[in-house]
């Protein structure tokens, strides 16, 4: 693991037991709406302290990773929440040890905001989802404002440091040079918080 992954693992580690307390990025409605359209094997990278667990739906076989031992701990206690089988694994996302074309849906929410190399991690969610599977985020970006761009560029080095997740990543260029093709996006929170459903 590269000393960047490190840094952002233990900021991760360290925010876990008062991460649900501070974070307010995504409503749980709009959560539901993204997590529902979730169907069969399902892999949810960065799966943090377990939020989604409740919203998915019956048929579903999630596969969970986090490369955040501190965020995993989170999350297995809210596995009991989930109507479905839930399996927590440690990994990081931009090296999964999957085969290629395992996954029918890959779910990430407000992940790529924070994976230190965002390409990297997207072809490797391109990577494992099977070609007629579907790949669903939900992630907040940069503004496209440019004085709320600037000011999220003036902030981005407190959230960073404080829970290790940047405010102006520009997502959807990093979806686009990960090669994966947006079907449908949802805008939500004046276009800095959007819910897409792509194909691999
Ligand atoms: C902002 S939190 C979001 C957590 C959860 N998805 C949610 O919606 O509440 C980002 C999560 O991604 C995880 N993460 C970031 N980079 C990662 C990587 N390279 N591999 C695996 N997990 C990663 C962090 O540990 C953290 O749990």
């Amino acid at each position: 693991m590269d000393q960047r992954t490190e840094t952002i693992k233990k900021r991760y580690d360290r925010s876990s037991s008062y991460y649900d307390w501070m974070d307010r990025m995504v409503s749980d409605s709009l959560r539901e709406k993204a997590v529902l359209q979730a169907f069969g094997k399902v892999l949810e990278v960065g799966v943090g302290t377990g939020k989604s667990f409740p919203f998915y739906p019956e048929g579903c076989e999630v596969t969970a990773i986090d490369f955040s031992k501190g965020m995993l701990a989170q999350a297995r206690k809210k596995i009991s929440l989930a109507k479905v089988p839930v399996t927590l694994l440690e990994m990081d996302a931009q090296e999964m040890t999957f085969p290629d074309n395992t996954f029918d849906t890959v779910l990430a929410t407000c992940v790529f905001c924070s994976v230190p190399d965002p390409v990297k991690g997207l072809k490797e969610v391109r990577r494992v989802c099977k070609p007629d599977g579907q790949i669903i985020l939900l992630e907040h970006m940069r503004s496209e404002n440019p004085l709320m761009g600037l000011l999220m560029d003036i902030l981005n080095p407190i959230s960073l440091y404080v829970i290790g997740s940047n405010i102006n990543r520009k997502t959807m260029e990093n979806i686009e040079a990960a090669g994966i093709q947006v079907s449908a996006m949802e805008e939500h929170r004046g276009k800095i918080v959007k819910l897409i459903v792509a194909k691999p």
